[in-house]
């Protein structure tokens, strides 16, 4: 992989692939900026050497038409402010105004595209959009990290249609530290998964099971787990069709000699809002009517120490509903102790990304992935398709 030191960009048409995938309130304004700050560095490098830059993201889930709510204004926008230079958006993404405004473009000068899925050549990888994606263009740096898990038209296809490629600062950045949970991690090696769902998580369970010595499972997932060991678990969260896959994860989780630690009690009620008088619930069953929203007491403490021992720690997934108040200690106390220990720490994913910002430790963590899904697949495969295709 090329970076992007190693290419001479002056004077040049660069397409940046960024992962501008922000989340928008409801006004339609940027909620959280993180990931267009994310890639500054590797946009500030490019116009410090005189590139002609043509930047390129995807928003949302448009399907392949222009849909106003997910037009990139407003990203523009917070984009220009962050960047301090004027930022032209183009109307579309190919076609013959985008063509000539790309042909306009000066040394130091910013075009953005405007959302890559307004086109359905994008997500299907199709050639012909990919070429037009490559019109005019002289190197390919891709700094999307977080989308290039997807092999898409911007990530993939276009690529071998461009002279030049190299990966951006941020892309270097995720690589580097990702790789210390997967290439050597100093041990012991703690990794923490939560969420709802236990088939988001096969391939991270099953690759960490061959690299970590502790997985501590927490979250909604945990109850497809117990339910797997014939546990009553009331009405919580469980994937029944993922039942035996998650059997098979502890058969194999025991032949490997890797500790998995479910929850010992439960922080449970009848529904998960946030108005809710929640009770905890020591070992199983959960009582019919009754479901999980947090991992109880015993848990946390249980789950502090085994984090405190750890050397190396990959943290995704949050291990209770922590939007809502009564379900939200689990999580946090997870995230203080991730932040309060010496060891080198990896969290990657928006849900767990977001609790660390609640709970004000970003700044503690050794890495934060700006990469959701894409952290997850490079843990598990230690590559993505949008980096394999910048070799
Ligand atoms: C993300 O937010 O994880 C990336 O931007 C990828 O988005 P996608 O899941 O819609 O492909």
């Amino acid at each position: 992989m090329k970076t992007l030191s190693q290419i001479n960009c002056q004077n040049k048409k660069v397409f940046l692939r960024v992962d501008f995938n922000v989340p928008l309130d409801e006004a339609g304004n940027v909620r959280d900026d993180t990931r267009i700050r994310a890639a500054l560095p590797t946009i500030r490098y490019l116009l410090d050497a005189q590139a002609k830059l043509v930047v390129a993201s995807h928003l949302g889930r448009p399907k392949g038409k222009y849909d106003p709510k997910l037009s990139l204004k407003s990203v523009a926008q917070k984009f220009q402010e962050l960047i301090g230079r004027p930022v032209t958006l183009a109307p579309d993404v190919v076609g013959a105004e985008v063509e000539e405004l790309k042909s306009k473009l000066e040394p130091g000068q910013i075009l953005l595209l405007e959302n890559l899925r307004f086109h359905p050549g994008e997500t299907a990888n199709d050639e012909n959009f990919a070429q037009k994606l490559a019109s005019q263009i002289d190197v390919y740096v891709n700094d999307a990290f977080g989308a290039s898990h997807r092999a898409h038209a911007s990530v993939v296809g276009m690529v071998r249609f461009v002279p030049e490629k190299a990966a951006g600062f941020l892309m270097e950045k995720e690589v580097t530290y990702l790789r210390k949970a997967i290439e050597n991690p100093e041990r012991p090696y703690v990794a923490i998964l939560g969420g709802a769902k236990v088939s988001d998580k096969i391939a991270i369970i099953e690759s960490l099971l061959d690299k970590a010595n502790i997985l501590l499972v927490g979250g909604a997932m945990a109850y497809t787990f117990f339910r797997a060991t014939g546990q009553e678990v009331g009405q919580s969260f469980v994937e029944n069709d993922q039942i035996e896959k998650a059997r098979a994860i502890l058969d194999k989780a025991k032949q490997k000699g890797v500790d998995l630690y479910l929850p010992v009690d439960h922080v449970v009620a009848p529904s998960l809002s946030p108005e809710v008088t929640p009770s905890v619930i020591e070992g199983l069953p959960i009582p019919a009517g009754m479901m999980a929203g947090d991992i109880g007491p015993k848990t946390i403490t249980m789950f502090v120490s085994l984090i405190n021992q750890a050397r190396t720690i990959f943290w995704n997934g949050p291990v209770g509903v922590f939007e809502f108040e009564p379900f939200s200690k689990g999580t946090f106390s997870i995230a203080k102790a991730i932040a309060a220990s010496t060891a080198t720490s990896i969290v990657g994913g928006g849900d767990s990304v977001s609790a660390l910002k609640k709970a004000g430790v970003t700044s503690q963590i050794t890495h934060v992935s700006t990469g959701g899904g894409a952290s997850l697949e490079f843990i598990a495969y230690g590559t993505l398709p949008g980096i394999d295709a910048l070799d």
